[in-house]
């Protein structure tokens, strides 16, 4: 049988990966309400919400060409369709983040390549060198491991840097817990550890993120890069009013698939405030439970300048490698386009606020 929606690829990744990798990608913090409400969010279920998201499509229009490109951070994409950060993905196949490369090289789009990836950035970069890519970084204590990382994402080509705010430290996944999961089994985290001690770093490696990170500490990042700064994890008024205060280039609306703080809104309720709170200033991004074209419309409409996909591109990692990734990208890019050309828009440009009916049930 085909593989035809993100949902498909979904179901093949569970058959294929053992119970605890698939856990750990699937999983969300506490009870997962905020994991399950970045999907149901776009759409509204009829039995657990009491609202819903709907279209409101333009007839008559000429749709005979319609372009979805667009651009971030003024560099040119396919499709507002990217991928997010995610770590270790050689647990989901073998040669991991440099299948994603390729494949987002492939689709013509932004790869956020995670601090946590499982093979080396330099290999990631080699293996497709003409693809757009951000760094994401997890700010460790030691300021001059960030230094020595930022600077080598720069002379690399990365073209900015995302700093993940929402994890002073990681969320309670009770399944991973109860897996006891090890991932030093599993992984190589090839970035972080010195050359000399190459197979000790051990799971909570991964937490050992900076706890004490405020904004007074962006100066210090402007100081040491020409990148654009994007932070990761904003979801309030106020923090988006900080952010641009803070003189950083860009936002993205994130609850980190619903894996740190639960009961946090659903990305796609907390981007209006965001995007008015900003004013323009600054792009702001959207990821979280983003399955179909409608949903990419839809946060579009919102004022989102692109998405990023999380877990869809582990699954299409863990079903066929890159070119899995390849698939879920192109498949989200062709309903994309069926929903602008379906709505009337031809341009990312015509997508605006006026597509969007919030209906009280
Ligand atoms: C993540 N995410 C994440 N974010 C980040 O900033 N750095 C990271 O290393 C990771 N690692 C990671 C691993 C796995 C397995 C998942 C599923 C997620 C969060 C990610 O960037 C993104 O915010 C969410 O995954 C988006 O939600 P969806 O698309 O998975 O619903
Ligand atoms: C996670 C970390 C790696 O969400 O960000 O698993």
């Amino acid at each position: 049988m085909p593989l035809v929606c993100l949902t498909d690829f979904r179901a093949q990744a569970q058959e294929r990966l053992s119970k605890s990798t698939w856990d750990y990608i699937e999983g969300g913090a506490d009870e997962g309400l905020t994991r399950d409400d970045n999907i149901t969010a776009f759409k509204k279920n009829l039995f657990v919400v009491t609202h819903r998201i709907r279209l409101r499509p333009r007839y008559l229009r000429d749709v005979s060409e319609v372009d979805t490109r667009t651009t971030i951070q003024g560099a040119e994409i396919s499709a507002p369709i990217c991928i997010a950060p995610s770590g270790f993905h050689c647990v989901a196949w073998p040669d991991g983040e440099m299948s994603t490369a390729r494949a987002a090289q492939a689709a013509g789009i932004c790869y956020i390549t995670s601090t946590y990836a499982s093979c080396s950035l330099e290999d990631i970069v080699s293996t497709a060198p003409s693809g757009l890519r951000w760094f994401q970084l997890y700010v460790q204590p030691d300021r001059q491991l960030n230094k020595q990382l930022i600077q080598r994402v720069e002379s690399l080509g990365f073209k900015a840097l995302v700093i993940t705010v929402d994890v002073p430290t990681v969320g309670n996944r009770r399944h991973d817990i109860r897996n006891q999961l090890d991932l030093k089994m599993n992984l190589m985290l090839k970035d972080l550890r010195a050359p000399e001690e190459k197979n000790s770093i051990p799971y909570l490696q991964v937490s050992s993120i900076s706890k004490s990170l405020c904004w007074n500490d962006l100066s210090w990042f402007q100081g040491i890069t020409r990148l654009p700064i994007i932070l990761k994890g904003i979801l309030t008024k106020e923090d988006a009013e900080l952010a641009v205060k803070h003189n950083v280039q860009g936002i993205i609306v994130s609850n980190h698939g619903g894996r740190q703080l639960d009961e946090v809104p659903a990305t796609i309720d907390a981007l209006t405030e965001v995007v008015a709170a900003v004013q323009g200033k600054i792009e702001v991004y959207l990821d979280g439970g983003v399955r179909t074209g409608n949903d990419v419309l839809k946060a579009l409409a919102l004022g989102a300048k692109c998405v990023f996909l999380g877990r869809p591109v582990l699954w299409g990692l863990a079903c066929k490698g890159e070119h899995g990734v390849e698939e879920v990208l192109n498949i989200l890019k062709k309903e994309f386009h069926t929903s602008m050309t379906l709505t009337g828009c031809r341009s990312i440009a015509e997508i605006s606020r006026d597509l969007i009916q919030f209906s009280r049930l």
